[in-house]
Order: C-alpha cells, then structure tokens, then sequence
C-alpha cells in the first residue's frame, strides 16, 4: 500500500528541514567558536571527539547511521606468489607435446582387457583449490602409467565458465588451466555449482552411473605418487598404514618383494589398481574400499555406496569419512588398505614438473607454497618426528652434479627422496602444518566469482566443526570408530541416545 502525503504539509516539511539543515550547517562551519562549540556539544550527533578537532574538513562531518566497519589486521605472513610449476607447457605454444614418460610406465591401451574389464574404470581427481598441487598429482599419475585418457580432473570451483573461458589469473586460488589439462590428455568434468567434499563424493558416483562404471577410483589433489620402478620399498611414509595382503604369494608380489621397472613381473600403480578390481571380483568378497594410502588413492565398489545411502552431504567435510566407513562397516562391506604403489601425501609442490619426465637437465627439488616464518619453522624441526633428510625446506637441489643420470630408474631414486623429503615437510608438525598450503593463493580480487580466500578456509572451518557435530548427534557417539566401538546397525542413525555423557 502507498501512502500520499498532503502536498502542503510535504512543502513546509521541506521548509523546516532546509532551515534546521542551515543553521546547524553555520553552526558547524564556525565550531571553533565558543558559543557554537558549546552549542554543537549538546546536539547529540555531532559533539563526538572528532567535531572538536579543528581544521578538519566539513566533507568529514560524520553521517548519521550505524558506525564504520572494524577491519581485521591484515594477515601477517601473506604467501608468496605462485609459479606455474610447469614451465615447459606454461609457456610454450598449444601444439608442442608433453615429454614422453619413462618407457616401461607407458600403459598398453588394452591393459584392462587383459583384467576382465571391458571398459577402463575413471580416475576421479577433485579440485576446488591451488592449480599447483593439482597440477603436480595430475602428472605424478601419468609419468607413474596411469592413462591420461583415464583421468577426470572434477573442477568443482565455482566459477562456473570463468576458467573454462581463460578469465581467472593464476594468484586466484581457483585458477585451473584448461588448456594445459587437455594438452596431458585429461578430462575435465565441471560440477555445476560449488559441492562440498561429501557432495563432491556422491557427484563422482553420480558420474559412475550416467557413464555405468561398476567400479572406479578417485585421489585427492594434493599427492605425489610413483610406481614401484625399484622394486621392494620399504619405506615408512607419514600416510601409510598396515597394508592388507590376501596370502603368502600376494604379499610376495605387492609389499615384500615386488618387481622393479624393467624386471618380469614389474607392474605400475595403474596395473596394480586394475588388478585389484579383477582380484576383488575374483575372491566375491563383499567390499566397498580399496585404499592405497588410506583414501588418498580409494576404489570404490559402487554397490557398496549404494547399500549404505551414499555419502552423508549433511557431514561436508572431515567426519564424513567417519561416516561412510561406519555405515559400510556396519552393513558388512570391507575396506582394506592395499599396497598399489607409492603415494606421497604432500603440501609443496616441485619446482619443475619436468622432473617428473626424468629429464636429466633438471634436478628436482620443492617449494612449500606457504613457508612459514623462518623462527617458527625452526622451532619445529627441532622437535620434529619426520625429518626432511636434505635440503632446507625442500628449497635445496638434491645432488651436487649438475647433470642428474640419463637412466630413468637412476633418476627415480632421486626423485623418490625428494618424494619422502615432502611427505616428511608435510608432517614436520604433526597435523599442524598439513593443510596450510590450501590459503596458497590469495589473488584474484575482481575476477568473476571472486570470493575472499580467508573467509573461504574460515568458512571451511566452521562447515567441517557442524559436521563434527551433527556425525555425533546422528550415531550418539563421538570418535571416528562408530562400527568397531558401537552394535549400531545401518537404521539405527539419529535414532540412538548418546552413548557419552
Ligand atoms: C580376472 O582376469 C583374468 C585374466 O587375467 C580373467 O580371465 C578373469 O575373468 C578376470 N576375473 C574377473 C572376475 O573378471
Ligand atoms: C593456460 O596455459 C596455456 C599453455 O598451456 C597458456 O597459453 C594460457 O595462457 C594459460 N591460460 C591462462 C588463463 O593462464
Ligand atoms: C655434495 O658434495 C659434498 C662434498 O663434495 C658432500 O659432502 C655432500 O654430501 C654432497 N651432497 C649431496 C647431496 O650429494
């Protein structure tokens, strides 16, 4: 409704207020005044500290309404700059080729055949930050053997057409190349909007169904993995756990004594996946998991997903694991933790990609996207578990000869260190450290879809502690153990008293 106000009485409103406007605006213009400063003093508005001050100008007069907002100190140690790490595509034209990988990593197109699979199963990588650490898992994979035709990068950034159309700059932490994926030959999928981790799971099994993949695997973005190029390995990285291993002879070919590159028998970490999907169907287990590191690198039955109602998206972040892994074990699904090949869980990036493509001209070392202050750093490697065992910070060349060895298997060993080197840096501080390199790239003010970075990983936080929350509120139990603690069943959720005080 519109309510019209008398003509008359509007023009002698008008009248008031210009003439109140003017006398306080004379008032003002002469606070220096005695009687006007005395005068302003007992008009509420405008008798705050700074209509004393003289020689201010009258444009400064303060508005009437809510106060100026309070910013936040600027962060102290802002990141610095990224690079693109892989200068030979980042600057060169779209029809020079990616180096060749090491020979006995090319995969044979019918690999999957020779497993029963009539169809290679897609290897799902999320991204929704920092173009490095994906870039890096990308070509971690397909220098170990994994088929680039075989990799789907999920960019789940929400920027909608911004990356696909050039438009975002690399210090924005949603920046992907487009361009430099489909030159290594992968896919990129686009979720429509911004999912969470939870949501992001259930839109990979969506995929599996619209393209009717029984089984498939996804990795997170931030790894390093290689295949087992020399052999045995026997190394403890800060992500491992206690491989799983069916029987003598398995344990024989996948953790005791593996094939090394160029050796009968030697197979890549794509190979060793396949040939689990064949095992599990082999052995008709009832399975729902296969993690290669935990689930840095996971098959998944998608029957299994199914059974148990998918993925919680009420549970976005960590905790939804908890969740999942629960309600398979609940309902009888097994998850075992299998040894395919080595994966590095990682925060830094190589300086160079190149390396990965064992070119000699290039000795592989990393940069921490964001180092901490030097006094800090140094306070934790004092007491560090893992040790970082060359190079400080990961910043040093890994040999004094300039030339690094012309043979692959030579050069693996070295890149191998620089892998344990980072997976050390990671947890150098426990769990403190390890998910820093997510506020790597602070840029992109301006740009289409813009969001503050600071707020997006405090935003983050909050999501992740509700979702802690509503996982106890839904089993009445707090700890990630739900199915071993517990005699929960699968319909027991939300129906449960807590089982705590
Ligand atoms: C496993 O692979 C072998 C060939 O290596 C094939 O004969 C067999 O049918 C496969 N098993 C299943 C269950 O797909
Ligand atoms: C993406 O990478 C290509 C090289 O592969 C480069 O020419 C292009 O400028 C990059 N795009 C953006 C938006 O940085
Ligand atoms: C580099 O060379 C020096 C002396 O020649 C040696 O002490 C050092 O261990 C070498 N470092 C590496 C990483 O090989």
């Amino acid at each position: 409704m519109i309510t019209t106000m008398n003509p008359r009485v509007a023009r002698l409103s008008i009248l008031v207020f210009c003439v109140l406007g003017l006398a306080f605006g004379f008032l003002y213009a002469y606070r220096d005044s005695p009687t006007a400063s005395r005068l302003l003093q007992t008009i509420p508005i405008l008798s705050d500290d700074r209509s004393h001050s003289s020689n201010r100008p009258v444009t400064d007069k303060k508005p009437e309404g809510p106060p100026p907002p309070k910013y936040k100190p600027l962060p102290k140690n802002p990141p610095p700059l990224i690079t693109d790490p892989f200068p030979l595509l980042a600057t060169t034209s779209k029809d020079v080729l990616p180096p060749p990988i090491p020979a006995y990593n090319v995969p044979h197109p019918d690999l999957h055949h020779r497993y029963g699979l009539s169809r290679p199963p897609p290897l799902f990588i999320g991204f929704t930050r920092q173009w490095p650490m994906l870039l890096q898992a990308v070509v971690s994979y397909i220098t170990a053997g994994w088929p680039a035709s075989g990799i789907y990068v999920v960019e789940n950034t929400g920027v909608h057409n911004s990356n696909r159309a050039g438009r975002l700059s690399l210090q924005n932490p949603f920046f992907l190349n487009h361009t430099t994926l489909r030159r290594l030959g992968v896919n990129v999928i686009q979720t429509p909007v911004l999912l969470n981790f939870a949501q992001m799971q259930n839109f990979f099994l969506d995929v599996a169904y619209q393209e009717d993949h029984k089984y498939y695997f996804y990795s997170h973005q931030d790894v390093l993995v290689f295949s087992l190029e020399d052999g045995s390995d026997q190394e403890h990285r800060p992500g491992d756990r206690e491989w799983d291993t069916y029987d003598e002879e398995d344990k024989k070919a996948t953790v005791l004594n593996p094939s090394a590159a160029g050796e009968e028998g030697y197979r890549t970490i794509y190979e060793n996946c396949l040939r689990e999907i064949n095992t599990t169907a082999t052995r008709k287990e009832k399975w729902g998991f296969r993690w290669f590191q935990y689930d840095h690198l996971t098959l998944v039955n998608r029957a299994a997903l199914e059974a148990v109602g998918g993925w919680d998206s009420m549970i976005p972040y960590y905790g939804t694991d908890c969740d999942m892994n629960g309600k398979l074990g609940m309902d009888g699904w097994t998850t075992k933790h299998r040894r395919a090949g080595i994966i590095n869980d990682v925060s830094s990036v190589m300086a160079d990609l190149e390396a990965l493509y064992r070119n000699p001209a290039i000795t592989p070392g990393f940069v921490d996207p964001n180092p901490l202050p030097p006094d800090q750093e140094a306070s934790i490697k004092e007491k560090s578990k893992w040790k970082v065992k060359e190079g400080s910070n990961g910043e040093k060349a890994y040999s004094n000869t300039t030339a690094m060895p012309t043979d692959p298997k030579a050069y693996f060993r070295i890149l191998n260190q620089v892998g344990i080197d980072m997976g050390a840096h990671k947890y150098r501080d426990g769990d403190h450290q390890r998910n820093r390199w997510q506020k790597s790239q602070q840029g992109g003010l301006g740009e289409p879809y813009y969001y503050d970075p600071e707020g997006f990983a405090r935003a983050f936080q909050l999501l992740t502690g509700a979702g802690m929350r509503i996982y106890t509120e839904k089993w009445g139990h707090q700890g990630c153990d739900v199915a071993e603690k517990t005699q929960l069943k699968l319909q027991d959720q939300w129906r449960v008293e807590n089982d705590f005080e």
